[in-house]
């Protein structure tokens, strides 16, 4: 066992409400330094694993990329890449790679499994999407929603959409920075009571409701995501009548568009809304490179 544990990224409660600002800042600093071009090779020598058990465009390129900004390295581990897929045990995997990298980054189905990647682990494990939880994701946003407002007194957002795992981890970052958050699912598909009581935990919760209308109405952020996840059936679709974001929803408001991305046109959102001035999609999906950055140079440097 090392001496210290090491501290680990599975939901965005374990960071601390001043460690959250903190890498923020990092992150609004890494960010200009690559504007800027100024090097920050700050964990040269590092090396990230990358374990996917599902697909991803933006995780996977802004952690590798990320990794080479800062001087280090990150070695991409694809479904079929390790010996997991041919049943060696997670605890198994943490421990042989705890002893070649500084960090593990994991993209798993089961949370658990996560869980039990990070309690083996002898270095940091960093939750790259979970069925559960993408707090790696939450980072992204509340950098965004810094950026365009200045800070987060005073900032109303809205969920539409599925209670997923992008929406479980963004209600717990609303809670944790004091952003009023109202989240509107179908019935049968709002956040889990364990969200709730963790958003509770660190702030104040979610107001929860099932019309769309209500949440967007005073809005300065209204968020939405696919309504079928991966590794999901597509036949809940149905229930989703009337969550579209689209114009006519955010008809007399002058709300920004959030969306974790990739999207489906003509489901949770229309073409027209997601290319329209409102949708600050690609600002989100260039700043989980940013907010990661400042993640892996917290736990690892
Ligand atoms: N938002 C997000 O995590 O995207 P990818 O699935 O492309 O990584
Ligand atoms: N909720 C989506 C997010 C993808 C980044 C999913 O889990 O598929």
């Amino acid at each position: 066992n090392p001496a210290q544990p090491p501290k680990h990224f599975l939901t965005v409660d374990d960071l601390s409400a001043a460690e959250l600002q903190s890498v923020l800042d990092l992150a609004a600093e890494y960010k200009r330094a690559v504007e800027d071009g100024e090097p920050h090779g700050e964990l040269g020598d590092k090396t990230l694993a990358m374990l996917f058990e599902k697909p991803s465009t933006r995780t996977r390129v802004s952690f590798e990329t990320g990794m080479t900004q800062l001087g280090g390295h990150a070695v991409f581990l694809g479904p079929e890449d390790t010996q997991l897929d041919r049943g060696e045990p997670v605890k198994d995997t943490a421990r042989a790679l705890s002893g070649y990298v500084d960090a593990i980054m994991a993209r798993v189905f089961d949370h658990d499994d996560l869980a039990e990647l990070a309690a083996y682990a002898e270095v940091p494990v960093v939750n790259g999407l979970t069925d559960d939880a993408h707090p790696c994701q939450t980072l992204a946003d509340l950098l965004t929603i810094k950026e365009l407002f200045g800070g987060f007194d005073d900032v109303t957002a809205a969920w539409v959409g599925d209670g997923n795992n992008v929406a479980s981890s963004f209600a717990v970052g609303c809670a944790m920075v004091g952003i009023d958050l109202t989240v509107a699912c179908p019935e049968g598909h709002g956040l889990a009571d364990e969200v709730l009581e963790a958003a509770a935990e660190v702030g104040t919760p979610p107001t929860v409701t099932t019309d769309p209308a209500t949440a967007v109405a005073d809005a300065d952020i209204v968020y939405t995501d696919v309504w079928v996840s991966m590794g999901e059936d597509d036949d809940k679709v149905d229930d989703f009548d009337g969550f579209t974001l689209s114009e006519s929803l955010l008809d007399g408001t002058d709300a920004k568009v959030m969306h974790c991305l990739p999207a489906v046109r003509g489901q949770e959102i229309t073409e027209e809304t997601i290319e329209s001035d409102r949708s600050v999609v690609w600002q989100q999906a260039e700043n989980r490179m940013h907010a990661q950055k400042a993640l892996l140079a917290t736990l690892v440097g």
